[in-house]
């Protein structure tokens, strides 16, 4: 599925936010070194994450003048049963600022909340990670835990949680809106 960012600041560009593919790979490849660093992905673990992962993960793209697709941002979120895992979201340094992080982010909760065995969505961030604080505290994850150790020495993260909180339909009326038996 395809989303239309409604709301981007970005002067003259639009973003599209879409499952990625493995002709991304290599773009994805470079944002998660640029924002991750010593701790980026190795290319063998990315490329089976996103194998595996790739229905509920996400790539923010502006068009080129030659027709194809620039990827800026990716997100990545795995799990199973009732708890899924945000596990890294990134934009390329050149793009931050235009909403595109924000955009990653709802479309991955999105696509959470579509999956009706998913209850809640948690992440690690680095406390002095001051735009991925705000983007996740604004959005409305909350403190789960600290772990001063969580990624070994000198590697404090907050695991943050955002409950997708379902709406349960009184009881007699199925899902599908029908009452009866
Ligand atoms: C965190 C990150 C994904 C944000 O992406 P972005 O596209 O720049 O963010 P957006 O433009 O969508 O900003 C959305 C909100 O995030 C917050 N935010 C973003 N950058 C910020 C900054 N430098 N300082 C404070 N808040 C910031 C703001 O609340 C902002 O909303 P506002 O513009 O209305 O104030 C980006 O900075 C990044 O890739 N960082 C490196 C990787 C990383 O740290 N990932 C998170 C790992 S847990």
């Amino acid at each position: 599925m395809t989303t239309t960012a409604g709301d981007l600041r970005s002067a003259g560009k639009s973003a599209m936010y879409r499952e990625p593919t493995r002709a991304d790979l290599p773009d994805i490849q470079m944002i998660d070194g640029q924002a991750f660093r010593d701790q980026r992905y190795p290319f063998f673990v990315l490329r089976q994450l996103l194998e595996a992962h790739s229905y509920r993960s996400v790539v923010a793209v502006e068009p080129e003048a030659n027709g194809e697709d620039k990827v800026v941002g990716y997100a990545l979120t795995i799990g199973e049963g009732k708890r899924a895992w945000l596990i890294s979201l990134a934009v390329s340094p050149e793009r931050r600022g235009y909403g595109y992080g924000l955009g990653l982010l709802r479309r991955s909760v999105e696509l959470c909340r579509e999956r009706s065995d998913v209850d809640e969505v948690l992440l690690t961030v680095d406390p002095k990670n001051r735009a991925a604080y705000t983007l996740f505290r604004n959005f409305g994850f909350t403190l789960h835990e600290h772990d001063e150790r969580y990624f070994g020495d000198d590697e404090p993260r907050d695991v943050l949680i955002y409950k997708l909180h379902r709406i349960t339909p009184p009881v007699g009326i199925r899902e599908n809106g029908y009452s009866g038996t």
